[in-house]
């Protein structure tokens, strides 16, 4: 009571008159906005909000990336769908193509042979020598040793005297599959991405499905006579457009095998086996000229593990460019079709 008295005392002293008002107004006047330092605090405060809101974008930024990365995410776990996904409704045979490599032919036999999908390794041996017993006993004890399943691929050599590039594409008589995995010695496709394209291929058994795309296009006309471009890996990237997959990475039907062998015109074949190239194009033409469609394009990453080959060469393009207008006259029309589609992994990609 007398510190009360004191106060109101003090207060009527300092401003002459004491009002319950003025007082109240001399309170609030710490806590009006036009306070300086109420002020600071606020402006520290949104200061911090946006700092924490940036922070929280940057952490979901890199989740999303990150899992995109790693794949299993939401749920979508690889391990399980896969074993859901890789079903014994079909398995392919893989058919790789060698020549004097024999370290690299290891390392992709191995390969494919842990891979799930695959029902038989089929080797195009292409030398006058065969291939040695050692080697022969290596390569099958490998097939045996790395197989994930019951069901231990099938191992044989393709053997031809001659080397000769259209060996390659040769029928093989007892096959157990439709779906065939052409592939080159030093071509790694990871197991997961080979049994996905294997289900795009299941979806249009007729295409070439592949993961090295190539395109065409017209360069010029002259005199009725259209000369055509063929575009490597930077045209595609650049243009987003492809209208063939190379046969060093893809899937066909085995009845191509049949129709490249017996069917196409001998003088495409002289002419494969002259220059040592183009095979996969000769192999494109043919199968766009039966279907009149364009082949798919699957995303994946694949290794090449051997040295960069022959693409790197000089002359290459125009080598390329050669054969595919040399093609293109012998079947008087261009049978490629172009196409901008390309199959991705749905799991890998639920950020869209
Ligand atoms: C292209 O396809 C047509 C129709 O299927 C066929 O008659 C023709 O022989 C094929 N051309 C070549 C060069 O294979």
């Amino acid at each position: 009571m007398s510190t009360l008295i004191a106060i109101r005392d003090a207060a009527l002293t300092a401003g002459g008159e004491y009002s319950p008002a003025k007082e109240k107004a001399a309170n609030r006047g710490i806590y009006n906005g036009r306070s300086p330092l109420l002020h600071r605090r606020v402006k520290q405060l949104l200061g911090g909000l946006k700092f924490k809101l940036l922070f929280c974008l940057s952490l979901l930024c890199l989740v999303v990336w990150f899992s995109s990365k790693i794949g299993p995410f939401m749920g979508w776990d690889p391990d399980l769908s896969s074993s859901i996904s890789v079903p014994n409704r079909g398995s392919y045979t893989v058919l790789i193509n060698t020549w004097k490599r024999n370290s690299l032919l290891k390392q992709s036999v191995a390969h494919y042979a842990s891979c799930s999908g695959t029902d038989a390794i089929h080797v195009i041996w292409s030398e006058s020598d065969p291939p040695s017993d050692q080697l022969r006993a290596h390569l099958k004890n490998i097939v045996l040793k790395k197989s994930q399943t019951a069901h231990k691929p099938n191992f044989r050599f393709d053997l031809n005297e001659e080397d000769n590039l259209n060996n390659r594409f040769k029928p093989i008589s007892d096959l157990r599959t439709d779906a065939i995995f052409s592939v080159d010695d030093d071509v790694i496709v990871p197991c997961r991405t080979l049994d996905f394209s294997f289900t795009v291929w299941q979806s249009a058994p007729h295409t070439m499905v592949g993961f090295v795309p190539r395109m065409h296009w017209l360069d010029e006309e002259k005199n009725g006579m259209a000369h055509y471009k063929y575009g490597g890996w930077w045209s595609v990237w650049w243009m987003g457009t492809y209208s063939m997959v190379l046969t060093k990475a893809a899937f066909f039907h085995q009845k191509y095998l049949d129709l490249y062998t017996n069917k196409m015109p001998s003088s495409i074949h002289d002419y494969v086996m002259r220059e040592r190239n183009c095979e996969d194009i000769a192999m494109s033409l043919l199968v766009a000229n039966a279907t009149d469609t364009p082949p798919i394009w699957v995303k994946g990453k694949i290794y090449e593990i051997g040295s960069s080959g022959i693409s790197s060469l000089n002359g290459h393009s125009d080598k390329r460019n050669k054969c595919l207008n040399d093609f293109v006259s012998l079947y008087g029309t261009m049978p490629l079709v172009s196409t901008n589609v390309k199959a991705v992994e749905a799991r890998n990609e639920w950020f869209w």
